[in-house]
């Protein structure tokens, strides 16, 4: 399926349909590793099971699995494949994807997580340290640290305690050792907080 189609086909579906069109979406393109060891779908189930594990909104363990449904929907595969070489903007592609689909508790906190890394890193020096080399690399294509403006922007977003919170999660959901995580288990988070 294109991606100009699945946004048009979310838009028409019902809420089971659009659960099943987002689902089959990820087990599509999933497979891909973008520079981390695990695939994007294990990164996203991974990171879904930690927003669960922490009793978090059901809006939050949907944020979590679609974090980075971005870096699929980009246009260019091979930036998108490369978020080390150049930003691929997949916060931003996510949103514009997701808006009309679901609420602003799932869209900003995806649309923040980017900006949560440059937060953390700024405030948090040893932060930075324990990134995954993609995740360093990264950071500084999208911007590096942030000025003391870009601080308090940050910390105005009503979401930005929950983009943290994701953050958190992103980092920690690359575990090869985890074998297989179901994807189905996140179902009912996923079809309450659509809109
Ligand atoms: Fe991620």
């Amino acid at each position: 399926m294109s991606t100009k189609n699945l946004r048009h086909q979310l838009l028409s579906a019902t809420k089971p349909g659009r659960v099943d069109l987002l689902f089959d979406y990820l087990r599509t393109h999933g497979d891909k590793h973008y520079e981390e060891e695990v695939t994007q779908m294990q990164h996203a189930v991974q990171c879904a099971a930690l927003a669960t594990r922490s009793q978090q909104p059901a809006t939050l363990v949907a944020a979590a699995l679609f974090h980075d449904i971005g870096h699929m929907l980009a246009d260019d595969p091979v930036e998108a494949n490369h978020p080390t070489l150049k930003d691929d903007q997949h916060e931003a592609i996510a949103v514009a994807y997701l808006k009309d689909i679901f609420p602003e508790a799932v869209l900003q906190p995806i649309r923040l997580h980017v900006a949560a890394k440059r937060y953390m890193c700024t405030l948090e020096p040893e932060y930075f340290d324990q990134l995954s080399e993609a995740s360093q690399k990264s950071f500084r294509l999208q911007g590096g640290p942030m000025s003391e403006q870009e601080i308090d922007d940050f910390e105005q977003h009503a979401f930005h305690k929950a983009a943290v919170k994701l953050r958190g999660w992103d980092d920690q959901a690359k575990d090869v050792n985890i074998e297989h995580l179901e994807i189905n288990a996140y179902r009912s988070s996923v079809l309450e907080s659509l809109c």
